[in-house]
């Protein structure tokens, strides 16, 4: 797992300015707080968007360094799901979700705009 997080760090960093081609977007969830469920809303553009993706909470100031696993194989007309943001994540701003393709972690979907975690 650290492997696959070092690759994607690497990934985004290099990935960071080209234009995502995906009709994704995601928004920042409201209230986040580590250790309580937060609900996580995208939408989805079924003739351009995989149909599953995975997502990250990354922290955008620090190049999108990956703080977290929040899913894997979601689906992607569900447009939304709940999750515990993880109790270990450190309160604080800057926090932002990425959404990659399931199948090829590297490849880079959508990113919310950055909102704040409280802590637990
Ligand atoms: C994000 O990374 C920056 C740079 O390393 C750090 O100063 C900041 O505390 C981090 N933010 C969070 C919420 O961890």
């Amino acid at each position: 797992m650290l492997v696959n997080i070092h690759s994607i760090l690497f990934a985004v960093s290099s990935l960071l300015l080209s234009a995502s081609v995906s009709g994704f977007t995601i928004s920042a969830p409201v209230n986040a707080r580590a250790g309580h469920l937060t609900d996580i809303h995208w939408t989805y553009q079924p003739d351009r968007d995989p149909a599953t993706f995975n997502l990250f909470l990354t922290n955008a100031s620090y190049a999108f360094n990956v703080q977290a696993i929040l899913g894997e194989n979601l689906r992607s007309e569900s447009r939304g799901i709940s999750v515990v943001v993880p109790a270990t994540v450190k309160a604080g701003e800057g926090y932002a979700l990425l959404m990659t393709e399931s199948t090829n972690w590297d490849w880079i979907l959508a990113s919310s705009p950055t909102f704040s975690i409280a802590a637990a």
